[in-house]
């Protein structure tokens, strides 16, 4: 059988692992943007190639396609599937896993997600109002309190603002950073024509964030263990929002801080979602949808965002605990035969990823761009670790940075602990050759910090489930000096954003 992954990065090395392992003995193609030394041994290893291209230009994949003659097709990434890379090929007769232009729109467009989240009364949603121009925004901004102000469309993981602002006597100071982020995203995403809103300005929630991914074939779906992501730059959670920069997953499909009914509430929010997707525009959904999640105290598994693909390094923290053959499973999707699947996952292996970036990611790409690299790939496997090349080029013999999460080292075992110690001196084998320093974040998996996320998970779940028992899901009230007491007060402008779509 003959696998075309289409794709660069961690992701796609973790899929392309997942694949080679299975008893279907595939040959696996890969077209990447850039020569990733993982992705390539990877393909020459199983019989097959990488190829250089570029992946969001649906006729130079179709064209990669038409040479190679894959029995399936992998989208990896989001931006292909915006482009309508699968659109093509599934017009081409291939058969394709990944979202159609329209329904990655869930992940595409963060107004689309909210909008049809709000008009199918799905629960797990937030309070939001978007912008298409500056202006009003600016005018919203003076009186917005405690809110996210988000790019209104994915733009590779940058640009969200999270601005907690609960204090009366520093609101003006707090409505002058609300402005500059808002006009900073203005500015980023003018490069796009691909979207009507702008600037989403939505309700600012806290709680414990994790991920759910589920595959579907259009009808039936297959829910992947839980996986907690780690968007922030540094450690303690602070610093600017990454692609992410570890996870963990396990024991069996949840985490040590989310029940089996928070599990199971998610992903019937994820099924209700995939039906009102199909709905408003109008196609099935197949490949993957994840919801990024956040257990809050004012209404318990809350959404955050969607992805119309598997998340990274969520889908790394798999590797070592999908026990099912992973190929077998997307061929099923692909050919609508995934009822009656099941997923058998190692119940009592635990994993820890960790991603390694240069200094200089997110916030300057250009400054962690072009560093050279080393890493000791055999020390870190005879510690029982695998290794991801993420946003890594090969040029010659020597590895140079491209900008991004560079490595991550996924490690697994029986408890967070030791895999957790193991981990640490796995990240001892990469090193940089030119000085500029790679940072990774210490915190992720350690005992302290899933400790916390017991305790903090605790305490959402003691109030939401009073919440829940008073009929008070997401409702909130707001206090404003001089004029009292005023119920969601601060979005009740909003039922203008619950009608149509962009
Ligand atoms: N409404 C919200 N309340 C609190 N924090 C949020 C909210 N929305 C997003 N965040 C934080 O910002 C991060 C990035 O936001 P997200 O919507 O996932 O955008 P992206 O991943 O596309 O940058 C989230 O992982 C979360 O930590
Ligand atoms: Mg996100």
């Amino acid at each position: 059988m003959k696998i075309l992954l289409v794709g660069s990065g961690g992701r796609e090395h973790a899929l392309a692992k997942l694949l080679f392992n299975s008893a279907l003995k595939p040959r696996l193609f890969v077209l990447a943007d850039y020569v990733n030394p993982g992705l390539k041994r990877e393909a020459e290893a199983s019989g097959g190639k990488l190829y250089t291209g570029d992946t969001v230009n649906p006729l130079e994949v179709a064209r990669i396609a038409d040479l190679v003659s894959p029995d399936i097709i992998v989208v990896g990434p989001e931006e292909p599937q915006f482009t309508g890379v699968v659109d093509v090929l599934r017009e081409k007769g291939y058969s394709v896993f990944g979202a159609l232009s329209k329904t990655s729109m869930i992940e595409r467009s963060k107004v689309f997600a909210r909008t049809l989240m709000w008009k199918h009364s799905i629960p797990g949603r937030l309070y939001f109002k978007a912008f298409k121009n500056l202006e009003e925004a600016y005018e919203y901004l003076k009186h917005a309190g405690d809110v996210v102000l988000k790019p209104a469309r994915q733009a590779g993981g940058k640009g969200v603002r999270v601005i907690r602002d609960t204090r009366a006597y520093l609101t003006s100071d707090k409505t002058d950073v609300k402005i500059q982020a808002a006009s900073k995203i203005f500015d980023e995403l003018s490069r796009y024509q691909d979207i009507e809103y702008k600037i989403i300005i939505e309700q600012r929630v806290e709680g414990v964030e994790y991920t759910a991914q589920v595959i579907t074939d259009g009808s039936s779906i297959l829910p992947l263990p839980l996986v907690q992501d780690n968007p922030h730059a540094f450690e303690g959670d602070l610093g600017p929002e990454t692609g992410g920069m570890g996870g963990i997953s396990g024991p069996g499909f949840l985490l040590p801080f989310i029940t089996s009914d928070e599990f199971n509430t998610t992903i019937d929010i994820i099924q209700k979602v995939l039906r009102a997707l199909e709905v408003e525009v109008g196609e099935k959904y197949t490949g993957v949808i994840a919801g990024q999640m956040m257990l809050t105290p004012i209404q318990g598994p809350t959404v955050i965002e969607f992805y119309s693909r598997f998340g990274d390094p969520e889908i790394g923290c798999l590797i070592p605990r999908i026990e099912s053959d992973f190929l077998e499973i997307i061929e099923r999707t692909v050919s609508g035969r995934l009822a009656g699947a099941k997923l058998e996952v190692k119940d009592n292996v635990v994993s820890i990823v960790k991603a390694v970036a240069p200094v200089g990611y997110p916030s300057s790409r250009k400054e962690a761009l072009g560093h050279p690299v080393s890493i000791n790939e055999k020390a870190i496997n005879e510690l029982g670790c695998i290794v991801l090349y993420a946003s890594v080029e090969e040029v010659g013999s020597v590895l140079y940075t491209k900008g991004s999460r560079v490595f991550e080292i996924v490690c697994y075992g029986e408890n967070y602990n030791e895999v957790y110690k193991r981990s640490l001196i796995a990240l001892t084998h990469i090193e940089s050759l030119d000085g500029w320093p790679l940072f990774y974040r210490r915190d992720i998996g350690s005992p302290e910090q899933i400790n916390e996320r017991i305790k903090l998970a605790e305490k959402a779940r003691q109030t939401y489930t009073y919440r829940a028992s008073r009929g008070l899901v997401n409702e909130s009230i707001v206090w404003i000096p001089g004029k009292g007491v005023v119920e969601n007060m601060l979005f009740s402008t909003l039922t203008s954003s619950r009608g149509g779509f962009e």
